[in-house]
């Protein structure tokens, strides 16, 4: 599976079986998630087999049930680390779609086992991402228009329309999609509008940009 499939084919799945994730995915994930963090200097662990944190009031209210795996997006404390954390947790939660895996990004309903994972000196757990074989491949969103977040002065072309298409898939918190792609020559800016976690949002529709644009050669501009 490509990654243009994966990111069509992801949808948010918050039910899992009781199945252990297989060796190889197992491998594949721990390798991806050294190069995001040699690359970003984030801390992101992959816990396992780890029902606690899904196991309370707040989880199953929010509809969770047999979530042993999830990912923890860790980094050090600054201004840019929920867009930094939404970047390469996206990155991850696609290769575990090619992996045959469901994921859910996870802001509230979960409780924090400080025995799961380590959170050095200056750094903080800044999300989760819920990981398994699920139940279901979850639905589609519904999904903003692609002029309420694209704008341009001039003609658009291929890749920057297929970004802002990409983009539209993206999962974000409680669907909000309060972002907006502008292009200025061969000039990208991403902006976030105001609201919780639309940093964390930000940095995972730039990923899916990034990968409908295909390798285009654009330059990022705030
Ligand atoms: C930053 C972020 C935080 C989220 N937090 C939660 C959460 O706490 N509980 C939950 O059930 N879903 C959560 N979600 C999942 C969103 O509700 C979901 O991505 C959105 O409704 C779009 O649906 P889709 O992912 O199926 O495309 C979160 C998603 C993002 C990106």
């Amino acid at each position: 599976m490509n990654l243009t499939k994966a990111m069509e084919e992801r949808h948010s799945v918050r039910q899992y079986q009781n199945k252990p994730l297989e060796k190889d995915a197992i491998l594949t994930l721990q390798e991806e998630i050294e190069a995001c963090n040699k690359k970003s200097g984030l801390h992101i662990q992959l816990v396992m087999n780890e029902p606690k944190a899904f196991d309370s009031f707040m989880a199953h209210y929010g509809k969770f049930s047999g979530v042993t795996n999830y990912i923890a997006m860790i980094g050090k404390k600054s201004d840019n680390l929920d867009e930094t954390c939404g970047y390469y947790g996206e990155r991850l939660v696609l290769l575990a779609q090619q992996l045959g895996l469901n994921t859910c990004w996870v802001a509230m309903s979960y409780s924090k086992i400080k025995t799961a994972f380590v959170v050095d000196k200056g750094e903080k757990l800044c999300i989760v991402i819920a990981l398994g074989y699920g139940k279901t491949q979850g639905i589609p969103h519904k999904s903003k228009s692609f002029e309420e977040v694209a704008k341009s002065d001039a003609q658009m072309p291929d890749w920057f329309k297929n970004g802002v298409k990409a983009a539209l898939l993206a999962p974000t918190a409680m669907n909000q999609q309060k972002f907006v792609f502008t292009l200025q020559g061969n000039q990208v800016s991403a902006k976030a509008g105001m609201g919780f976690y639309t940093k964390l949002d930000l940095g995972i529709v730039k990923y899916h940009f990034e990968v409908g644009a295909a390798g285009e050669p654009f330059e990022w501009v705030s």
